[in-house]
């Protein structure tokens, strides 16, 4: 299965509701996608599409870093874990110097690809696992990665001691840090029962201290 081919036949471009400037390749209720489950896809040989979502956590630090362009501008920035792109080309549509869009599926690899030309952006893109190794990141992005205990946990471990600004937005998934982390924004995000268990989630976006 070429992963470019199956975005583009599968999913549509657009606008996460709380990032109208940025487009992306999504699942939306016309499209069949929307109704696969995991084991269909499996037998096609295609991963659970996280890309195929702009997943809360991920749609308010988009918002929050848009808003607040000092924070990556003129800046080298890492978006971890990075789905469908959204942080990343956040980050390089408010002014970063470089930035690297981070995540272990070809699918999302495929989808950052893709969405970066959609919104003539130039940002970088790797499938390798990253967490653990040598950072010299300026910022590293986090959106919504708490929600699986042992990547949690690998990823706390690792920005911890890291001198790079962590900035991370979440809605409340069971792993997310209940210390260590402050505040700096919350948003109503519009998400979709089919995805989480509710229309709308309060999400944070925290900085890590
Ligand atoms: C819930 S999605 C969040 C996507 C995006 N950040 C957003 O907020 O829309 C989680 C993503 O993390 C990726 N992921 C899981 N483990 C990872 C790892 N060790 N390194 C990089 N990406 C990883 C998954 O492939 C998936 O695309």
């Amino acid at each position: 299965m070429n992963p470019e081919a199956f975005i583009r036949a599968n999913a549509a471009l657009l606008a996460p509701p709380l990032v109208p400037e940025i487009k992306l390749y999504l699942a939306t209720e016309v499209v069949p996608l929307w109704r696969a489950t995991e084991d269909e896809l499996a037998k096609i040989g295609v991963p659970p599409p996280y890309w195929a979502f702009a997943w809360a956590g991920g749609q308010a630090l988009a918002r929050y870093i848009l808003d607040n362009p000092a924070l990556v501008s003129n800046k080298m920035v890492l978006d971890i874990g990075s789905g469908s792109g959204l942080v990343a080309l956040a980050a390089a549509k408010a002014g970063a110097t470089q930035v690297l869009a981070a995540d272990i599926d070809a699918f999302s690899c495929a989808a950052i690809g893709l969405n970066a030309a959609a919104n003539q952006l130039d940002i970088a893109v790797t499938q390798e696992d990253i967490i653990g190794q040598h950072s010299a990141w300026d910022v590293i992005l986090v959106g919504d990665l708490f929600y699986e205990r042992p990547l949690a946990e690998r990823l706390l471990a690792w920005l911890a001691p890291l001198k790079a600004t962590a900035l991370l937005g979440d809605p409340g998934r069971s792993y997310f840090p209940k210390h260590g982390v402050e505040k700096l924004a919350i948003y109503t995000v519009q998400t979709t029962r089919d995805l989480e268990d509710r229309e709308i989630r309060e999400t944070g976006v925290y900085r890590l201290v």
